[in-house]
């Protein structure tokens, strides 16, 4: 189902956009990597800063990403170049939706990857984990990452999940399986989180999470947490671009918006607490890194009633939230090579997947044979995530910060938005001047420049 430049889909009404744009947002980023960067990152310090970003960068820019999607009405390339020529701006805004189309491509590479691990897991949760205690599961997930043939099979599988859905168009399948599917993850975190209250050591895990410490708080974490904001919410890689692009005028995008952010960071916190309750209860290693869930929750799922059908549900539901966001990192690459080259979708969603494909092959080798391939210090694993997360995604948010603050029409602005008066203007300044300086001044922290 080819969708030929100027018959745009559209999503079938405001809770579609929501539910799908959520769909994007939640995904491995909440249950996955939050809960280990906040291991890795000394707890309270990396949340509170996190937090704050979510507020003073992400829902700002949030709205303003999906803004130039619905006003520029293309491909993340295309919308830029029409914004800017409405604004009488240079044609070089393009480079916006660039920046967003190759760190979307390098992102669905490692994601698909990560993704994968998690098949996998679902696997081994039909069979059970039942008897295993802290070190056979530290033993599992060694043998699943010295294994390049089950991480590249799982990774394929992922990835033709992925293509098999795009190729079938925006609103059918995406919308209906979104639908379904994010209630009841949402239902699943809070059995979690109710297993962590009744039997894990909830009190720990908030002292973790939330005990005020300031002083723990540096400049590595605050550029971790502030990627990690972008990367949560999807933001600056053209997904929220494109899907924006695909939303009806007229809908309030500040309001949809924040139910987004809410559901997106209320579903991080969640599993940030049941995971965390886990690990001091057992006397596990918050600082464990990629494989923190891994190696937490199948000893939940060991001990709970029922827990070889929760442990099952858990990933099942888990590698569908990926699912749901792994479509959006290829739709904004689909719609530009087909609405820009005319191209049918099929072969179109075929290049971007064999594309991120590939580049994944080299991140699942980059656990095993090609581990000891380094830059910087960095495993191409690594790699990927510190470029995308850490320097594309900020960057891109800078630029769209900029564009709709300075260079977009404010009348225009306004009309998008949907906000009137102290709420218009609480937003607009936002995107002015607190979300470019702090992602500036962050950046500069970094490379040791002030600070
Ligand atoms: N937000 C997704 C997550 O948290 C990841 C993602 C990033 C999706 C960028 C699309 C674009 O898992």
């Amino acid at each position: 189902m080819s969708s030929p430049a100027g018959a745009r889909a559209h999503w079938s009404s405001r809770w579609a956009f929501i539910l799908v744009t959520a769909g994007s947002a939640i995904g491995l980023g909440n249950i996955w990597k939050f809960p280990y960067m906040t291991g890795t990152n000394g707890g309270s310090a990396f949340v509170l800063v996190y937090l704050a970003c979510i507020v003073g960068i992400g829902v700002p820019l949030l709205m303003a990403e999906t803004m130039l999607g619905r006003r520029g009405q293309g491909n993340p390339v295309d919308a830029m170049r029409s914004v800017a020529a409405e604004a009488g701006a240079a044609r070089l805004w393009q480079v916006v939706g660039v920046i967003g189309i190759v760190g979307a491509a390098l992102i669905l590479s490692f994601y698909s990857v990560v993704a994968g691990w998690i098949l996998d897991y679902t696997v081994l949760a039909v069979q059970g984990f039942g008897g295993m205690d802290k070190e056979d599961l530290a033993a599992t997930f060694a043998a699943l990452l010295a294994d390049p043939w089950r991480l590249i099979g799982w990774h394929t599988a992922f990835m033709l999940l992925n293509l098999v859905v795009v190729i079938g168009g925006v609103t059918g399948g995406i919308e209906r399986a979104n639908k379904i599917l994010m209630p009841a993850l949402f239902a699943i975190v809070l059995l979690l989180l109710g297993y962590g209250i009744a039997a894990a050591d909830m009190p720990a895990a908030v002292r973790f999470m939330f005990h005020f410490e300031p002083q723990a708080i540096s400049a590595p974490v605050i550029l971790a947490a502030m990627g990690h904001a972008f990367f949560t919410l999807s933001l600056g890689m053209g997904a929220i671009m494109t899907y924006g692009s695909y939303l009806e005028r007229g809908t309030s995008i500040a309001r949809t918006c924040l139910y987004i952010t809410v559901a997106d960071t209320g579903i991080a916190l969640l599993a940030g607490l049941s995971i965390f309750a886990i690990v001091f209860a057992q006397g596990l290693e918050p600082a464990a890194g990629p494989g923190l869930i891994l190696q937490t929750l199948p000893l939940a799922f060991a001990h709970m009633p029922l827990g070889n059908v929760v442990g099952v549900l858990f990933f099942v539901l888990v590698a569908f939230a990926a699912w749901t966001s792994g479509i959006s990192l290829i739709e904004p690459a689909t719609a530009f090579l087909v609405e820009r080259f005319g191209i049918g979708r099929k072969p179109a969603v075929a290049v971007v997947c064999f594309v991120a494909w590939s580049i994944g092959i080299a991140v699942a080798l980059s656990f095993n044979l090609w581990s000891e391939i380094k830059l910087f210090g960095l495993n191409i694993f690594d790699l990927l995530d510190t470029l995308t997360t850490k320097m594309l995604m900020p960057l891109a948010g800078l630029l769209i910060a900029l564009f709709a603050g300075w260079v977009m029409k404010r009348a225009h602005a306004a009309e998008e938005i949907g906000l009137h008066g102290g709420a218009f203007r609480l937003w607009y300044g936002t995107v002015r001047y607190v979300s470019p300086v702090a992602i500036a001044l962050i950046f500069l922290n970094v490379i040791g420049v002030i600070g």
